[in-house]
């Protein structure tokens, strides 16, 4: 395949160079978007008065054919790979060529592979942001309808995975609600800082034939456009921002699985996941494994080390465009994938999630999760919250040796730590009055778990 700039050379490029540079093989994905950028540049140049009207209709003619072919042949693109297309420009322009003749080679003018390719880029974020948009929204969904089902399910909440106080289950997904809903802000916000066009940028210093950018902007549906040229070409901080949003997005869903996981074993039994989403053993024939969420959080590892490449693929490029930045395609391709699957079979996790609710319910029910209770109990009596905790604490190593839960104790062995004991301090430490006490916005109390349900769903709609 001929190359976009062959008349300065003489000599054909290496075979196993050419193989290392080509991108064809991978931005071919660019396709669609860089065939709807040279629709809109084309009558920007015609505007400029490059193409006559004869010339702008058999162009567009052309790219519209294109565009047709390259969403329904894919073999098309797999050979422009085997036939040595360079990039996905190079295949457009002489596939353009091939269609229309040599009206083809004007659409060139005044553009370089770098804005191009540097709003190709744009394009492609901005679709594949709306794209995990949707799916965010959708997985925040799932978990407010499994948190609304169990808004009255008791569980053990953790610190240092030991059992600290209870919460309900449908507080620990809101939890990560309030995450999700973090990272659609963060996708959002990055939205914005790519939503800006760079063509008309030219290779670095700008465009020779007075095109309207501002107009080119509106018809490929950017809220604005980029103020230098050399910066233009070779920003893809839009593509970090983006990274670093999958990142965390990934790492919430990492910290998910593994809550889950844990909470599917035996030990704790709490949750069973639907046999949609997980695996069994080749030989252990009673196993049922959570693979779904040991993939999502192994797969969190590739997003972050994306992330990492290409930061350190950038941190040291001179101004302008280097051939460096062909490396971002990869990275951004698979990280878009990796997020948008794995969003989706967490959604199938959540949905199909059997809650145990006694499981729950028992392993709330012991453990001393209510000691905070009782100090706070003797502080309601007056004692200072210290000495409150140190009674308390005596009460617990009292209990542990008995093989008892505090409200089994009966009230003469409470009053001999404290005359401050009273009848009331059983209802004090059930676990409805547990969880009812935390009656702050954000805390556990059940109508609490309710309003942030609620809140949380009219943030979404
Ligand atoms: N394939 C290149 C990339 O992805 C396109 C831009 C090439 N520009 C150039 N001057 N060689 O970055």
């Amino acid at each position: 395949m001929s190359k976009l700039w062959g008349g300065r050379f003489q000599e054909e490029a290496d075979a196993r160079f050419a193989r290392y540079n080509e991108s064809f093989s991978f931005d071919q994905r660019l396709f669609s978007v860089d065939v709807r950028g040279s629709l809109a540049y084309a009558e920007a140049i015609a505007e400029a008065g490059i193409l006559d009207e004869q010339e702008l209709h058999q162009i567009q003619e052309g790219l519209r054919a294109l565009l047709e072919r390259g969403a329904s042949d894919a073999a098309w693109l797999t050979a422009g790979v085997a036939a040595g297309a360079e990039d996905v420009h190079s295949f457009v322009e002489s596939e353009l060529f091939k269609l229309i003749g040599s009206v083809a080679h004007k659409l060139h003018t005044g553009r370089s592979r770098n804005d191009q390719v540097a709003t190709d880029v744009r394009l492609f974020v901005r679709e594949a942001i709306d794209a995990i948009d949707a799916q965010l929204v959708s997985l925040q969904r799932a978990l407010l309808d499994v948190a609304e089902a169990n808004v009255d399910t008791p569980m053990p909440g953790y610190t240092h995975l030991q059992k600290a106080q209870p919460v309900l289950f449908g507080h620990f997904l809101m939890a990560y609600v309030e995450m999700f809903a973090r990272d659609l802000e963060r996708f959002r916000d990055a939205r914005r800082r790519t939503n800006r066009l760079p063509l008309g940028s030219g290779a670095l210093a700008g465009n020779n034939h007075a095109i309207d950018r501002g107009a080119l902007a509106k018809a490929l549906g950017f809220e604005e456009i980029t103020y230098n040229s050399m910066d233009a070409v070779s920003d893809r901080d839009f593509v970090i921002e983006t990274l670093a949003a999958a990142s965390l997005v990934m790492i919430h869903l990492s910290r998910l699985s593994e809550d889950l996981i844990l909470y599917t074993s035996n030990e704790f039994g709490f949750v069973e996941m639907s046999d949609k989403v997980s695996t069994g053993s080749s030989l252990m024939p009673q196993k049922k494994n959570p693979d779904a969420l040991e993939l999502i959080r192994g797969k969190t590892g590739r997003v972050v080390g994306h992330q990492m490449a290409l930061l350190t693929v950038t941190k040291g490029l001179p101004l302008c465009y280097n051939k460096d930045l062909q490396e971002d395609k990869e990275p951004l391709f698979d990280t878009v994938d990796t997020v948008i699957e794995s969003l989706a079979v967490m959604e199938i996790v959540i949905r199909g999630l059997k809650v145990r609710r006694e499981k729950m319910l028992a392993a709330a029910s012991r453990g001393y999760l209510n000691a905070t209770e009782v100090a706070d109990y003797l502080v309601r009596k007056g004692m200072p919250f210290r000495k409150a905790h140190e009674v308390v604490g005596q009460i617990v190593v009292l209990g542990l040796q008995q093989g008892k839960e505090i409200g089994d104790l009966p009230l003469d062995v409470f009053r001999s730590y404290s005359p401050l004991f009273e009848e009331d301090i059983f209802v004090a430490v059930s676990l409805e009055a547990t969880l009812a006490g935390k009656d702050v916005h954000g805390g556990t109390a059940p109508h609490r778990v309710k309003e942030s349900i609620l809140r949380a769903r009219s943030r979404i709609s």
